[in-house]
């Protein structure tokens, strides 16, 4: 998909943290795209929080939604698609995210990343009990997992407008994991 400028839409993945829904925002400015974010059409279609679902239904539960907001855009063009944090766990994800458009990894190390979380309560794996230790280790298990996006952008020390360039460009020179 990715090296054909003729793609459909534009997958954004990466830890939570790591700016999706504000670098994703740009970009569909940018591309004249629409930004659409799979944990707001869980939200939507759930008609509850994140962190409702995940303290009444379970995170199994919640990650069934994450594939079914992924299924229900398989038709669409012309999205920025942010993606939840764990979204890359389902090996069926991936096929669904690949069938969407390119999909660009969003990097930055922990301690940016920590900054950015900061003390937001509403993401059930980042806040409540979990020691950092915990997060650094969900973090780490899901690196190799990120590094599979077709297009790796660091994010650390840039502007969003340098992120949104390297974007533009990564994707017309096909990719080439970043
Ligand atoms: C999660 C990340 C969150 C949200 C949920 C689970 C994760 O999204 O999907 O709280 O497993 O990393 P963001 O990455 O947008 O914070």
């Amino acid at each position: 998909m990715c090296g054909n400028s003729d793609f459909r839409n534009i997958v954004l993945i990466g830890f939570m943290g790591a700016g999706k829904s504000t670098v994703g925002r740009a970009l569909a400015a940018a591309a004249s795209f629409r930004l659409v974010d799979t944990d707001d059409l869980i939200i939507q279609n759930r008609g509850r929080s994140i962190p409702q679902i995940f303290a009444e239904e379970g995170e199994k539960a919640f990650r069934r939604y994450e594939t079914e907001a992924l299924r229900s855009l398989a038709d669409t063009r012309g999205l920025v698609v942010a993606t939840g944090g764990g979204i890359v766990g389902r090996p069926e994800n991936w096929d669904l995210m690949r069938l969407l458009g390119p999909i660009v990894y969003l990097r930055a190390g922990w301690p940016t990343l920590r900054a950015r979380i900061g003390a937001c309560t509403n993401r059930p794996l980042a806040s409540g009990d979990r020691s950092e230790e915990e997060v650094v280790a969900l973090l780490q298990n899901r690196l190799p997992l990120y590094e599979q996006a077709d297009l790796i952008v660091d994010t650390e020390n840039k502007t969003v407008a340098e992120v949104i360039d390297e974007i533009r460009r990564g994707i017309e020179n096909g990719c080439e994991h970043g």
